[in-house]
């Protein structure tokens, strides 16, 4: 996340090889679709949540070779859904990741196409992979946190508040709960699940609190934040009627909120040793600015 954090920078530097390699032989038979997933998939993200997952893998003893996979399947459907949740019909942005968004690039049918070939994709790779019961585990958590008991659920209903002007607290942390932390906490649980299921409830506990203060900071950044560091439009929230936590708590009450998220996510791992990185990691992300 920052810079100057070696562990987060290696663990990139990890993940991104393990990424061109495998999009070096990506197996896409269409070569416009090709350059639309590709762009997207490199287009600099922060790669926080195959980091999440390469972390804990490592803090669990495991292997970094068998969890790679699992870790570009996770960026992969993060990625499809950044490029489905800035289509016209969706949050209608023109810029992802400091670029043109990928409908602005290949236009809307060919990124609505990419959206769903990163989606396959994602599930070819983790079912190429699964080779015991672990790694069954870990396929189905993302199947699970992906789909419509997940992340597609909380974009529904972020959608459908939208519309119908739906802006109570239950509301919004149902979205919260579903279009965000379902697939941050996905890679934590996952990484749990190669290794055995290894302190799996108080990293459900962990990734569960992040990912709600994921969103929560990301909410109060669209007020506060800047175009360079985000890389996208900002105070598109307001202006599409968005149910948020500044909706609901206010700037300041959402602040106060993801202090309490920042402290409960870091609690639930006191326990576990070698939880330096996690912990660390927690206040990042609470106090990212990009
Ligand atoms: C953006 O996710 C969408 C949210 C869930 C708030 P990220 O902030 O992780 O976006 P990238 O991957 O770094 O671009
Ligand atoms: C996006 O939430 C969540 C998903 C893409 C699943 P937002 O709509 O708030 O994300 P940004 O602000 O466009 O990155
Ligand atoms: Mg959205
Ligand atoms: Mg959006
Ligand atoms: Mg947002």
């Amino acid at each position: 996340m920052q810079k100057n954090d070696n562990r987060y920078e290696t663990l990139l530097t990890l993940f991104e090889e393990g990424l061109a390699a495998y999009t070096a032989a990506f197996p896409v038979s269409q070569s416009t679709l090709s350059d639309a997933m590709k762009y997207s998939l490199n287009a600099g993200g922060k790669r926080i949540r195959p980091v999440l997952l390469l972390a804990v893998n490592e803090m669990l003893g495991g292997n970094s070779e068998t969890a790679m996979p699992f870790a570009v399947a996770v960026e992969m459907i993060h990625t499809y859904s950044l490029i489905h949740d800035d289509l016209p019909a969706m949050d209608n942005d023109d810029f992802r990741r400091g670029k043109p968004s990928n409908h602005k690039v290949f236009g809307e049918g060919t990124a609505i196409l990419a959206g769903d070939g990163l989606l396959s994709l994602a599930f070819e790779l983790c079912l190429d992979s699964v080779k015991d019961e672990n790694t069954l585990r870990a396929a189905r958590i993302l199947a699970r946190a992906a789909g419509a008991s997940g992340m597609v659920a909380g974009q529904a209903a972020d959608l459908e508040s939208e519309k119908n002007s739906v802006f109570t607290e239950e509301r919004l942390l149902f979205i919260q709960k579903n279009k965000t932390a379902q697939l941050i906490s996905a890679p934590i649980k996952m990484a749990s699940a190669l290794n055995g299921g290894k302190y799996f409830d108080e990293l459900s506990v962990y990734g569960d609190r992040m990912g709600y203060m994921f969103q929560t900071v990301d909410d109060v950044l669209d007020v506060e934040g800047d175009f360079e560091s985000m890389g996208k439009t900002l105070g598109k929230d307001a202006e599409e009627n968005k149910l948020t936590s500044v909706k609901i708590y206010g700037l300041q009450g959402a602040k106060e909120r993801i202090q309490t998220l920042y402290e409960e996510s870091v609690a639930a791992i006191a326990a576990i040793p070698d939880n330096g990185f996690l912990t660390r990691l927690a206040g990042q992300m609470a106090r990212r600015a990009h």
